[in-house]
């Protein structure tokens, strides 16, 4: 599947293949860009996925040099930024040559913030591995590393040029991992379209079982959504990008009370899900039926809807923390019924107090 995301000249297309990686440096060279290329990744995704790209690459004819970073969010530093930055001075790459970030959402966020800047901009690819940066972190230009106090605090829109999902690269994940990357599905299904949500719920088992064609279809049909929404609001500046935030006002606060520690991003995605569906039957904008439906699609995809031990008070400070936040008051994406969306500004605390504690069993 071939999925254009039309922004003017910062159009790029995303491509959606079983063994797309292996075609890498032919698409990169109908792109027409320098010869020169760097691939960005860590140690164990270059022994599961690097040889192949490596491969591509040179048959296409591109001069490459893989730049090895530590693995997940250690990658997104300025520190780890900085030797990027040298690496490509010393292999001689010029604003005509192209990065290329093969990994997680965190590598394809520090190999953007790497292109973003290097030169004041240079050619990026994202090859995401992990399910999350397949739907999500890898489309919507947006590039980042840490500051100590504070995640993706410093980074900058850098649209790539090319997005290659390569649906068989999933395969290699850590069950939990490879879960988690399924609530972002979910959550796509819930507020974008019900035709797609009910596809997921069909197509259940395989895409556990990791068949191929279930994870090419599924995988294909929530970047094709993601794509839509980044080319309606390129730069957040409306509601609907907001959408995209579904079970995560709630999800974040989770994960923010437990250290990053407790769940993973998804499955923090999955109980926030959970709880801000029961928040919009709380102030009666869903029926019983929407809310059973979310938390049944994720209780058969192995992730989480209720919680044992939860800091509800902690929960409900970190809430009013959220980035969001305008005045005290946090705007909550609620689904009056399945493939829609309604932001609400004014969600009365006790109601997000109840919602909360309706997780706890
Ligand atoms: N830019 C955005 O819009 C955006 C959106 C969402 C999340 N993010 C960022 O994404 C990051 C999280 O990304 P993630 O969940 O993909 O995890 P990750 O990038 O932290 O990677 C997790 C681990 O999975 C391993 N791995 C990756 N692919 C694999 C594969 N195919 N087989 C086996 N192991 C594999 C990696 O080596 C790593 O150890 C966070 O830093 C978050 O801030 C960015
Ligand atoms: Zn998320």
């Amino acid at each position: 599947m071939i999925v254009p995301v039309n922004l003017g000249p910062e159009s790029y297309t995303i491509v959606v293949e079983v063994g797309a990686l292996a075609g890498v440096g032919q698409r990169l060279r109908a792109l027409g860009v320098g010869r020169r290329a760097a691939l960005v990744t860590d140690a164990a995704i270059r022994r599961l996925h690097g040889a192949v790209v490596a491969r591509s690459l040179e048959e296409a004819g591109f001069a490459s040099t893989v730049i090895e970073v530590p693995e997940g969010e250690a990658a997104k530093t300025l520190v780890v930024a900085e030797h990027c930055w040298d690496r490509l001075l010393t292999a001689g790459l010029d604003r005509t040559s192209t990065i290329l970030g093969l990994g997680g959402g965190a590598i394809g966020d520090l190999a953007g913030f790497v292109a973003a800047t290097y030169m004041r901009g240079m050619n990026f690819v994202t090859l995401p591995t992990t399910i999350l940066a397949q739907v999500d972190a890898s489309i919507g230009g947006k590039t980042a590393i840490d500051h100590p106090k504070a995640k993706n605090l410093i980074g900058a829109f850098h649209q790539p040029r090319l997005v290659i999902v390569d649906p068989e690269v999933v395969r290699t994940l850590p069950e939990r991992d490879f879960r988690s990357g399924l609530a972002e599905i979910v959550k796509h299904g819930i507020v974008l379209e019900q035709s797609y949500f009910d596809e997921v719920a069909r197509d259940a088992p395989a895409l556990l079982g990791r068949q191929l064609d279930a994870l090419e279809r599924i995988i294909g049909g929530s970047c094709r959504l993601k794509a839509s929404v980044i080319e309606r609001d390129p730069e957040e500046k409306s509601d609907l990008r907001f959408a995209l935030n579904y079970g995560h006002t709630i999800g974040h606060a989770l994960e923010a009370t437990t250290g990053y520690a407790r769940w993973t991003h998804g499955e923090a995605v999955s109980l926030g899900i959970a709880a801000e569906a029961r928040l919009a039957r709380r102030i009666g904008l869903a029926d019983e039926a929407t809310v059973t439906s979310q938390e049944a699609l994720l209780t058969r995809l192995g992730l989480p809807v209720r919680a044992q031990q939860v800091d509800v008070d902690g929960v409900l400070t970190a809430i009013t923390h959220d980035k969001k936040a305008r005045d005290g008051r946090v705007p909550f994406v609620l689904a009056p019924r399945l493939g829609q969306f309604r932001v609400v500004y004014d969600v009365a605390p006790t109601e997000v107090r109840a919602a909360v504690q309706d997780l706890v069993v």
